[in-house]
């Protein structure tokens, strides 16, 4: 455990214990809230952080009270040596919970071995479970292999949430079915509103809905939808529908409604290290790294950073003002 005066807090007073990883930008899907049809432009692989570069700056975290690490991408299951490299990340000294944000598409025959290097959970994107809806927003064919990766998280007992994005006009009639998924499976199916990380630089494509037509719409089918508590940090506004074994949530990423308890840092896989999901970056990482830096040095650029941590996304978003959004989700990693 750190001691107090070494964690890492931000000018707000908020601790941040939470680490996203982004391990690659590079996508097997093309979900078009993410990324226009021809892809964006990948980076070169000798500016992506190695493996070896990562673990070292999870140590570093570790050191200063970082407990939870998510890896995240592009597809993390794209990165040759994932697995080796999640072995060894479980391993940190102080790094008590590692979970995957993953497409699914690479894993139905991954599941036992996530299972056995002792990954906490997975959290699946899965925006239809109609295959004609999943192809016309993901622009591939790949609805059985994530089905199948379902289907084996469920059987071996990893806990489980389906991320689906609402997108009004596409998949609207995929929130019912995907309530239904719960009756008979302690998973969890969470709703999120779309955000303008689409790679494009253009926002007018976006079907928002926000999350109270979200809830609206839930409620009118169940109207005996019930609040449970929100786990402490969480983004997600969580319910449960009485006889059902799993629970449902609202992400309001785009509305912003949980920045006050935001705990989490981001690393992009470029290195760059973001206070703020909706910041364009602070500080690079890796270029310190390469030049050389001590793990003291990358201590002191992290306390830096939060020392003038906005205070929220909006807050975040209006400080970048002269560098419009027009990076895609799977440069950020979510
Ligand atoms: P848990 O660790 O299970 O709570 O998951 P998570 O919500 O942190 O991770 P996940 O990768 O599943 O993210 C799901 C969605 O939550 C993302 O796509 C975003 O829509 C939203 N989200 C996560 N973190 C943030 C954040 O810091 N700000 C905003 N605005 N949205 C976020
Ligand atoms: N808006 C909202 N969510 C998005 N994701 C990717 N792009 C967007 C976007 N523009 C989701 C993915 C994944 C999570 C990390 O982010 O579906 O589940
Ligand atoms: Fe790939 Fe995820 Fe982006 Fe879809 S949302 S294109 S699965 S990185």
């Amino acid at each position: 455990m750190a001691f107090l005066d070494l964690m890492l807090y931000d000018n707000h007073g908020r601790n941040i214990n939470y680490l996203r990883i982004a391990v690659t930008d590079r996508c097997n899907l093309r979900c078009h809230y993410c990324m226009p049809e021809e892809g964006i432009n990948y980076v070169d692989r000798k500016e992506l952080l190695s493996f070896e570069e990562i673990l070292r700056i999870t140590e570093v975290f570790a050191q200063l009270g970082v407990n939870k690490v998510r890896i995240t991408g592009g597809e993390p299951f794209l990165r040759k040596g994932i697995l080796k490299f999640l072995r060894e990340l479980t391993n940190i000294n102080g790094i008590k919970s590692t979970h995957i944000t993953t497409n699914g598409t690479l894993t139905d025959d991954k599941v036992n071995s996530i299972k056995e290097i002792g990954i906490n959970s997975v959290n699946l994107s899965l925006d239809s479970l109609d295959p004609d809806r999943f192809y016309k927003i993901t622009r591939r064919d790949s609805f059985d292999k994530v089905m199948t990766t379902l289907t084996e998280l469920i059987d071996q007992d990893i806990a489980t949430k389906i991320n689906m994005v609402v997108m009004n006009r596409h998949n609207i009639e995929d929130i019912l079915p995907m309530i239904e998924l719960t009756k008979h499976n302690d998973i969890s199916v969470r709703f999120l509103e779309e955000m303008p990380f689409n790679g494009t630089g253009s926002h007018s494509g976006m079907k928002t809905w926000n999350y109270a037509q979200i809830l609206e719409y839930i409620k009118t089918y169940h109207p005996k939808l019930k609040k449970s508590n929100d786990h402490p940090n969480s983004t997600s506004m969580d319910y449960t529908i009485p006889g059902y074994d799993g629970s449902i949530g609202v992400i309001a990423s785009y509305s912003r409604t949980f920045c006050g308890s935001c705990n989490r840092l981001r690393l992009t896989p470029t290195g760059l290290l973001k206070t703020c999901l909706y910041d364009s970056g602070v500080f690079n990482i890796k270029d310190l790294i390469r030049a050389g830096a001590s793990n003291k040095d990358i201590e002191q650029a992290l306390h830096e950073a939060l020392s003038h941590r906005a205070k929220d996304g909006h807050e975040a978003e209006r400080k970048r003002a002269h560098i419009a959004i027009n990076e895609s989700m799977a440069t950020i990693g979510g």
